[in-house]
């Protein structure tokens, strides 16, 4: 399903095609031993070409396969993994030896749109570097549903002494890891656990990401605001008529701890309930926070303007997969009036600065 053949089977005619993009990459994290580091940016290389290639196929106007300085944007943090993301998503675009002619800006490690967090003070203090936010994980972890699963898992494994979450949490990390690094391959570590085992894991580590990294802190997503104004931006400049045109396509490739804030920012996968170590039983099945599925090994957010009868019109995609945005129609693509109202403050209103600064008293 091509994004604009989709859209020009939902608004049949009435949708010009794809008009402009705005795609944020997240590098894959290495949250792995140094010695695996190699082969995880092996497989995230191929990854990175063969989503250019996807994209490219999907909208082939706004992502054309000739490289120029003025219709491409590109722009990475000063990171290893975000400056190979790169090079390899503009191979799958363009080609192995035109890849290298490709014009990126001076990186910096702090940039304020693409790592807004290592500026933001208040969220360091308050959430980051703050014990309490690993405490409804260190509390599940001691509590029965993890203690029934490491006797299990012990007991699969044939060990005499109850094995510690640690080790265990290790064994679980090397399975979902290797498990990413080669779907057809059953990694031999994941034998140690059953279905519901794994299940328990996984909140455990959805837990810490909860409430570091997504809706545990009002802090922690509305520091997000720089990138979502850069794309609103973006989108608003084609208002604007003899206005300045900038390049069509602008591409970022950032880290998973970006990304995740901007998806609490935007209002995505939240639960009504927080998660907490105590509401398992309930959360545990049926909840939308799985970063297992919304932040995967190397994973996408875009954006797609349309021209549609004069109205402009924004798909989104996440993972590659389309998402409804609150305030938008679920099943067509989403005004961009109804974005600008509902990212009001986010575009007009972005003040980092104010966000960011610690109270008085903490400061
Ligand atoms: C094109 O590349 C040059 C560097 O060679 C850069 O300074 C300039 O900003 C680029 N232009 C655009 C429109 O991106
Ligand atoms: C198994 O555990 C028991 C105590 O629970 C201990 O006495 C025994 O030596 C252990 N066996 C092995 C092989 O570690
Ligand atoms: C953010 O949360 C704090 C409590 O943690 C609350 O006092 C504050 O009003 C919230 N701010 C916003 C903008 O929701």
């Amino acid at each position: 399903m091509g994004g604009t053949q989709y859209a020009g089977g939902m608004n049949r005619n009435t949708c010009r095609s794809s008009y402009k993009v705005f795609i944020i990459f997240a590098a894959w994290s290495s949250h792995v031993e140094e010695a695996d580091e190699k082969h995880l940016a092996h497989e995230g290389e191929d990854e990175m070409v063969e989503l250019a290639e996807r994209f490219q196929n999907r909208f082939p106007q706004i992502l054309p396969e000739v490289y120029t300085n003025s219709t491409f944007q590109f722009r990475y943090t000063a990171t290893q993994r975000t400056v190979e993301s790169a090079r390899h998503f503009t191979v799958g675009l363009f080609g192995r030896r035109v890849s290298r002619q490709v014009w990126f800006p001076e990186a910096t490690y702090r940039d304020p749109v693409l790592r807004f967090y290592k500026l933001c003070k208040r969220w360091q203090v308050e959430v980051d570097k703050n014990p309490h936010s690993l405490l409804e994980r260190m509390k599940f972890e001691d509590g029965p549903e993890m203690s029934a699963a490491l006797k299990d898992v012990t007991f699969r494994l044939g060990f005499n002494e109850t094995m510690s979450t640690g080790d265990a949490r290790l064994l679980y990390i090397t399975c979902a890891f290797e498990t990413a690094w080669d779907h057809r391959a059953q990694s031999p570590w994941c034998a140690a656990f059953s279905e519901s085992n794994m299940k328990v894991f996984e909140y455990a580590e959805d837990l810490e990401y909860y409430w570091i990294d997504g809706y545990g802190y009002n802090i922690t997503y509305r520091q997000a605001c720089p990138p979502i104004k850069d794309m609103m931006q973006h989108f608003l400049a084609e208002e604007i008529p003899g206005g300045e045109h900038k390049a069509p396509a602008v591409v970022y490739f950032t880290h998973s701890g970006t990304l995740l804030k901007m998806l609490a920012h935007l209002g995505l996968y939240r639960d009504e309930n927080a998660l907490l170590h105590s509401n398992y039983h309930t959360m545990g099945k049926h909840r939308k926070w799985r970063v297992g599925q919304i932040d995967s090994f190397g994973s996408s957010l875009a954006f797609i303007l349309f021209r549609c009868n004069k109205q402009l019109k924004v798909l989104t995609l996440h993972q590659e997969k389309r998402v409804t945005l609150p305030g938008c129609p679920e099943f067509d693509l989403c005004p961009l009036n109804a974005l600008k109202e509902q990212y009001r403050e986010s575009w007009t209103d972005c003040n980092f600065d104010h966000i960011c600064g610690l109270p008085p008293e903490a400061a």
